[in-house]
């Protein structure tokens, strides 16, 4: 109970400073090196029988358990939440936390004590629960070219992280995305690998700190190693076959150039986890590729921490899962997201060893390396509850952390268009009609990996304020906003603000061949229009869209991306609160063909954004 207290108090006290801790960005030098715990390791290495130590390597989905006991009876190294994998108790802050607790209290109780490592999705806020702040998808917070940001977002994430107990996030992902067809270009900040260097930097900063140790650090994990974002249109393995998951056919020296640069950023910050692609580069799945995995990463970029199978990724390498199991082991995987046929896994791993197919000193360097990172996070420390610390509860989804979030989507803003000064408009107007589909859609202003995998759209069950709201808490007392769904009834309004774009999607489901605006947003457009009033288009997406006549035609055009909950952030851009600064983080095409052929001159260039 002490050291509970100790904990909290240390908590507030880092919190006091300044908001959050200060930006250590010469922490590099003072770090401990992972290896330096392997002294420790090595003692704890000793005691463990063949068993334990598979156990430590294995990642099932805490929903697909065969019996929760399970987690202390197999010695389970980590569990995770994927996507939709919710505690039975529903979606609130004390579900989460508790079913971390119990499952932790369960990991404690078997033979060695070794705590687990939980890790979640947070990829724009903690994301999967109910009431966290979600803040903009990283497309956006490439617009905002601001690294201390991205830094206090990553440590806000951290805490609402932590006050559920959970201490590893998937996050951040450093994709340098090629092709905007492919359904996770939102994940990565740009298409420019020096974007992608200083910002996936500092969201490791941000979210680790510069000691692993304090209790507010969150493990992050680099992804998806490497070029996830350079597959070949065509080649997708996943439901829609375009891209996700697909095939890189790049030389290597292509791929270093474009793809790699993000990682050594990552590692010089400490990142301790990373997790390779389900991508194939040159028809090799990059979780069967010593080459990548072992002899890049971890023996030329001196990487001393684990590296975590994607989602079932290892069952992707051969038809027999016993021979995947060898391929993916004896290439340098060191934990594997098993999910489901956990059990089999680690029945198949120890005949492996048992037969020699997989040699014991793969398997100690597997668990060394897992074990570093434990002992780095004080999850070793017997004199240190690793339960959950509700006194961190009084933070979750706050006011502060909104306000950060706020800032974070107005910085993201990118100013595409602006004829005869329609931006910033008056607070006083006489009425503003506001219409589209994405105007009063919080699931939608969300995106995906929102509450639910794919995202939601409609009322995510969550705080946040939708674009429509916004505007409405925006105005003069005496302005009346009106609202239609398809953009009818704008007539007599002195202005309109449409909102249009993309709907919420996540891997597998969001490639596109198609980025034109669809046909319900060009029908309330022209319904908009033909009020004879001058039109703001505010575009909601993953990724730059095909405009074509709503770019000639509308008289203000604002790239907004996936905002998240604060849609206060939106409104400070459009009422002048806050003079537009961001510049787009990809290039924004014409057409479809030149997203395919990438001739000619773009629509708007990388680096563009009006100002008013
Ligand atoms: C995704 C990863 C994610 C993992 C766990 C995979 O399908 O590719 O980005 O971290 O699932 O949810
Ligand atoms: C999970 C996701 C995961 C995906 C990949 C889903 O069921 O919720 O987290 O990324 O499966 O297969």
């Amino acid at each position: 109970m002490k050291n509970m207290c100790a904990v909290s108090v240390a908590g507030l006290m880092l919190v006091a400073m300044g908001l959050f801790w200060a930006s250590d960005v010469g922490a590099a030098e003072k770090r401990m090196k992972l290896s330096s715990f392997d002294p420790q390791v090595k003692a704890l290495l000793a005691k463990m029988t063949l068993e334990e130590k598979i156990g430590q390597m294995t990642q099932p989905d805490q929903e697909s358990l065969a019996d929760a006991s399970d987690v202390e009876n197999l010695s389970l190294g980590s569990l995770l939440s994927g996507g939709n994998s919710d505690p039975k108790a529903g979606n609130s802050l004390e579900a989460w936390t508790n079913l971390y607790d119990s499952y932790q209290k369960r990991a404690m109780k078997s033979r060695l004590g070794i705590p687990i490592l939980y890790g979640v999705d947070g990829l724009h806020g903690h994301n999967n629960v109910l009431g966290a702040v979600i803040f903009p998808h990283n497309i956006g917070l490439g617009c905002t070219r601001n690294a201390a940001l991205v830094e206090k977002i990553s440590r806000i994430t951290a805490l609402e992280i932590r006050a559920t107990g959970i201490q590893w996030t998937f996050a951040p992902c450093v994709a340098v995305p090629q092709d905007i067809r492919w359904g996770r270009t939102y994940e990565g900040f740009s298409d420019d690998p020096e974007i992608v260097k200083g910002l996936g930097a500092a969201a490791v900063r941000g979210l680790q700190g510069s000691d692993l140790s304090s209790p507010l650090a969150v493990l992050a994990c680099a992804k998806h190693f490497v070029a996830d974002g350079g597959t070949t249109y065509g080649t997708g393995t996943s439901p829609k076959k375009l891209l996700d998951q697909g095939d890189v056919k790049l030389d290597e020296a292509t791929l270093r150039r474009i793809h790699l640069p993000g990682y050594p950023p990552a590692l010089a910050e400490g990142v301790g986890t990373v997790m390779p692609s389900y991508t194939s580069w040159n028809g090799v799945k990059t979780s069967a590729s010593k080459r990548l995995m072992t002899e890049i990463l971890k023996n030329e970029l001196g990487f001393e921490g684990f590296l975590i199978s994607d989602y079932n990724a290892i069952d992707q390498i051969d038809k027999n899962y016993k021979k995947a199991i060898a391929i993916s082991i004896n290439a340098g995987m060191d934990m594997a997201m098993v999910t489901k046929q956990y059990r089999d896994f680690i029945k198949n791993l120890k005949e492996l060893v048992d037969e020699g197919q997989v040699p014991m000193s793969r398997i100690d360097d597997a668990v060394t390396r897992i074990l570093r990172v434990k002992f780095a996070m004080g999850l070793m420390d017997k004199n240190r509850s690793q339960l959950a610390d509700r006194s961190l509860w009084s933070q979750f989804g706050s006011e502060a952390h909104r306000q950060v979030a706020r800032q974070a989507v107005r910085e993201s803003l990118v100013l595409l268009k602006n004829e005869k000064k329609v931006l910033p408009i008056s607070k006083q107007a006489a009425r503003i009609h506001v219409g589209g589909k994405n105007a009063s859609n919080l699931g939608n202003q969300c995106g995906g990996w929102t509450i639910e995998w794919q995202g939601k759209s409609g009322e995510v069950t969550t705080g946040g304020t939708t674009i429509l709201k916004a505007i409405e808490a925006s105005v003069s007392p005496k302005t009346k906003v009106t609202y239609s769904l398809d953009g009818t009834g704008a007539e007599g309004a002195s202005l309109g603000v449409l909102v249009v774009g993309e709907g919420p999607y996540a891997e597998m489901f969001g490639d596109a061949a198609d980025l034109a605006l669809d046909a319900k947003d060009m029908e309330a457009f022209r319904n908009m229009k033909k009020a004879g009033i001058p039109v703001v288009v505010v575009v909601i997406s993953g990724r730059p869209m095909i405009l074509g006549d709503v770019l000639e035609q509308a008289d203000g055009v604002v790239a907004a991306w996936y905002p998240g909950t604060e849609g206060r952030g939106v409104s400070d851009v459009l009422f002048g609160d806050y003079k537009p600064t961001g510049k787009l983080s990809f290039n924004w095409p014409k057409t479809m063909e030149q997203v395919a052929d990438k001739k000619g001159e773009y629509q708007f260039a990388r680096g563009f954004g009006l100002r008013y």
